[in-house]
């Protein structure tokens, strides 16, 4: 529940409930409103439920073991990009000389190595989205929260980061928490797929995606990917979602 300037209070969410297996891939799709962030606050820690609770079996939802990267990637100018990815050694106080290691490895695992004396404003939107990443990586935490990351980024940008994504979820065995508006992005990423109705949101449908692993972008010209796609297209609209209310229109061009 929020209350807003002029003093209503509004319900984001109703009667959700949402649980990650270790090492799973979900993402919660859902027409814009639908309460998607306002989730990935809640189990980030970052706002309080008003109703309801949060409870974590296995790993503890505490700062050191979340990592959170947002849709758009906060990003100190004066900082260069080596030092953007160790932001948050100081606060955790990891060892200094094992943490510039790690971000050294993730930056070449998200394919940065050669940038990282640059400054963030010399970068695109998908390499900054990618220091975002490799960030939000450094303290190796258990669950990594991701909201709509890719959304502000060109199709092709999106797949290759796609790509790159599952291979850090695979070979890191992280359990991710993907909000996305793109039905393309959640199948090709996803073990399971939670759809959210429109305002108060609400589980509309949690579609499995059996697809072998590691995915190429090729299968998603599959009859099973598109099968997958199709059924969770229909969950949004039975949802209560106009097909191109509400989804960005990128979303629905690459969706396709
Ligand atoms: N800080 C806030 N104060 C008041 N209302 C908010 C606040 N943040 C979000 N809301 C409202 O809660 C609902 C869900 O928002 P949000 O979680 O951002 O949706 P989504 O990420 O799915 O687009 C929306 O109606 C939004 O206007
Ligand atoms: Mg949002």
């Amino acid at each position: 529940m929020y209350s807003t300037r002029s003093g209503e209070a509004t319900t984001a969410l109703r009667d959700v409930s949402l649980s990650l297996r270790a090492g799973e891939f979900v993402s919660l799709i859902g027409p814009s409103g639908c309460g998607k962030s306002t989730l990935l606050k809640i189990v980030a820690g970052l706002i309080d439920v008003t109703h309801g609770e949060l409870v974590a079996d296995g790993a503890e939802l505490a700062p050191r073991n979340l990592g959170v990267v947002f849709q758009s990637p906060v990003m100190l100018p004066w900082r260069t990009v080596l030092r953007n990815v160790l932001l948050s050694a100081d606060v955790l106080g990891l060892d200094r000389a094992e943490a510039t290691e790690r971000a050294r490895r993730l930056l070449a695992a998200v394919g940065l190595d050669a940038v990282e004396q640059m400054y963030p404003t010399e970068l695109s939107g998908g390499m900054q989205q990618r220091v975002a990443i490799a960030r939000a990586l450094l303290h190796d935490p258990a669950i990594l929260l991701m909201d709509e990351p890719f959304g502000a980024l060109d199709a092709i940008t999106r797949e290759d980061l796609n790509t790159r994504l599952q291979g850090l979820h695979t070979e890191q065995a992280k359990t991710v928490l993907f909000v996305t508006h793109n039905i393309d992005e959640a199948v090709f990423l996803s073990d399971r797929i939670v759809v959210m109705s429109g305002r108060p949101g609400r589980v509309v449908a949690e579609v499995p995606v059996d697809l072998p692993r590691p995915r190429s972008v090729r299968d998603k010209l599959s009859a099973e990917f598109r099968t997958i796609e199709s059924l969770v297209r229909d969950k949004l609209e039975e949802g209560g979602h106009e097909p191109g209310a509400g989804v960005e229109p990128q979303a629905q061009a690459s969706g396709q």
